[in-house]
């Protein structure tokens, strides 16, 4: 894939762009105190709440969450890569993007396989159309129910019998035979090539930008296997993409709801009823990757699974997937379709209006969660409460801290008929707080300490304020604060963006951009920020000495004991 781009250079190019400028070339700016305000472009509003900081470099909307540097903004907003915002913004910059040649010297060079894709999805269409055997082919189709414009849409093709169509037309030397092979179109048993794809209709894979990466091929009629996939290439990873994410993204710039099914055919089907944002995975179970992309892009997933036991297994998977994801904002639901139905058959059979009625009765997470849970559970016994928080309770843990989370807990603890305070330090969370604004609650210690010094890395120079002790601290958060802090100090004027864009390859980098945004940190009075962050620093200095003595001191179940002994006084003492 793409050469590394080194961070110095994000940090150079960063410090030349004015995220102001590259945001209000897409959006209408108004100025509003020290920041820009506009309408978001990644929700509906009728309010401004999307905020651009000049100083910080940073965009921020307060209603749907969305923020980050200037590179996120054009990976967001413009749909681009990673590397393809960088070289945007390196292009306005006059810069020359690093590392361009030797991407392609680290691993195969991917442009002649991406052409002869290209070519082989070409020629299968035109097969489509002109190949003496493809009657059977466009009978089949028809007989499925797809219209010409459908077909063209999803550029389905035919791959004619035998086993040396793409060989004979696009092997032609002995490289191209090695790039076929590379990206997947033939295969080889025994020294001999042969094309993969034989007497099949074609479905070409694309990429986000639409670029074909891979094919699906189905029988014309019954036999096995009734799919064959492209294999795993340098271009194809069935664990990333989604059949027919492109083209859902041409049919609707935003998407509001984003359906995930199990079949070339059932996006196809769906499509031509005019449902044009379904996405299929390709014979795999739904992978975080999946899952990530797909909520950075619709606010509402829902997954169609069959009714069945495997369904629900499967559906199951999807779930324990989602929980990382689950915060207030993002809604994720299941429809459990009827024995032997699945998308293309029923909405064929119920029409639109009988499909959009089925999801909008699908269940939310929340309700199939505690529905499989409480499968074979009796929780009119104790027995079966019990179990229910044995189980429920490491996968909440999964779950963000916030109010989803707090709902969650709270839901938990009804049905368990625990009082809410317990329940929520069995799972680990801190006590409830009040649901009015559970989200201005204040993550960890640390976490306020790092986002404290994320939004404002100028904090830095306030350090040494604060004794050394929160370096004991167990948490995983200590060594971020530390590299954190040596980032600053390499580079003292960096900006919020441009420091976390030093994350962006660092698998703590989307809890450190959530971090970022914390709701808390829009009640930090104006200059009250370094008197926080030495204060959560001390805090935190102090509770890590206590931990570390009273590991030393006790077994867990002695402070248990004295812990149950206080509470015991406490209540008795508040009851005289
Ligand atoms: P299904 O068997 O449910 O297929 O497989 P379908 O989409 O309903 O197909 P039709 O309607 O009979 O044409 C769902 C998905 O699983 C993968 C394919 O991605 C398929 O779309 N699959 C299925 C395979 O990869 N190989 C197979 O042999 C079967
Ligand atoms: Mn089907």
């Amino acid at each position: 894939m793409a050469g590394r781009i080194p961070p110095d250079f994000i940090d150079d190019l960063l410090a030349r762009t004015d995220i102001v400028e590259v945001i209000g070339a897409r959006l209408p700016l108004r100025r509003a105190g020290k920041e820009y305000q506009a309408r978001c472009p990644f929700h509906d509003e009728k309010t401004p709440s999307f905020t651009v900081s000049p100083e910080k470099q940073f965009y921020h909307c307060f209603g749907c969450g969305a923020h980050g540097s200037a590179i996120s903004f054009l990976m967001e907003f413009d749909r681009l890569g990673f590397r393809e915002a960088v070289e945007e913004l390196a292009h306005r910059a006059g810069l020359e993007v690093p590392g361009g040649d030797q991407a392609s010297v680290q691993g195969p060079d991917l442009a002649p396989l991406l052409s002869l894709l290209d070519a082989a999805a070409a020629l299968y269409r035109r097969q489509l159309r002109e190949h003496p055997a493809a009657g059977r082919a466009i009978e089949y189709l028809k007989g499925r129910g797809l219209s010409g414009e459908i077909a063209a849409r999803y550029g389905i093709g035919f791959a004619p019998p035998g086993g040396d169509f793409l060989l004979r037309q696009l092997g032609t030397s002995p490289e191209r035979r090695r790039q076929l092979l590379d990206c997947g179109l033939t295969a080889e048993r025994e020294g001999r090539h042969y094309d993969r794809l034989r007497d099949r209709i074609t479905f070409p894979i694309r990429d986000r930008r639409g670029r074909v990466i891979g094919f699906g091929g189905r029988l014309l009629g019954e036999g096995k296997p009734k799919y064959l996939n492209s294999p795993e290439t340098p271009l194809f990873h069935k664990g990333r993409e989604l059949y027919g994410l492109f083209e859902a993204q041409q049919a609707q710039r935003t998407l509001e709801r984003v359906l995930v099914v199990e079949g070339y055919l059932d996006v196809i089907a769906l499509a031509q009823f005019g449902l044009t944002s379904a996405v299929a995975t390709l014979g795999t179970a739904t992978t975080p990757e999946h899952l990530q992309r797909l909520a950075r892009l619709a606010p509402e997933l829902v997954f169609c699974f069959d009714g069945d036991r495997a369904g629900r297994e499967a559906a199951w998977k999807a779930l324990e997937t989602a929980l990382p994801l689950m915060t207030g904002r993002q809604s994720v639901r299941f429809l459990f379709l009827p024995q032997d139905a699945d998308p293309d058959s029923l909405i064929r059979a119920e029409g639109v209006a009988g499909f959009e009625a089925r999801l909008s009765d699908a269940p939310p997470l929340s309700r199939f969660f505690f529905d499989h849970l409480s499968l074979g559970l009796d929780l009119n016994t104790l027995e079966g409460r019990a179990r229910l928080l044995t189980l429920a309770e490491p996968l909440m843990a999964r779950v963000p801290e916030g109010a989803y989370r707090s709902l969650l807990e709270q839901h938990l603890a009804e049905l368990a008929r625990l009082e809410p305070r317990r329940a929520a330090r069995r799972s680990g969370a801190r006590a409830p707080r009040p649901l009015v604004s559970p989200e201005a609650a204040r993550p960890s210690l640390i976490a306020q300490a790092i986002a404290l010094l994320i939004d404002q890395p100028q904090l830095v120079e306030r350090i040494a304020e604060a004794p050394d002790d929160w370096r004991l601290a167990s948490s995983p958060g200590v060594a971020v604060l530390e590299s954190l802090l040596e980032m600053i100090r390499a580079y003292p004027t960096i900006t919020k963006s441009a420091l976390l864009e030093r994350w962006r390859d660092h698998p703590h980098f989307h809890y450190l951009q959530r971090l970022s945004v914390a709701p808390f940190l829009r009640d930090v009075p104006e200059n009250g920020a370094a008197e926080d962050f030495i204060g959560a620093l001390r805090r935190l200095g102090t509770e890590a000495r206590k931990e570390a003595l009273s590991r030393a001191l006790t077994q867990s179940s002695v402070t248990q004991w004295n812990e149950e002994i206080r509470d015991h006084i406490e209540r008795t003492m508040r009851r005289s």
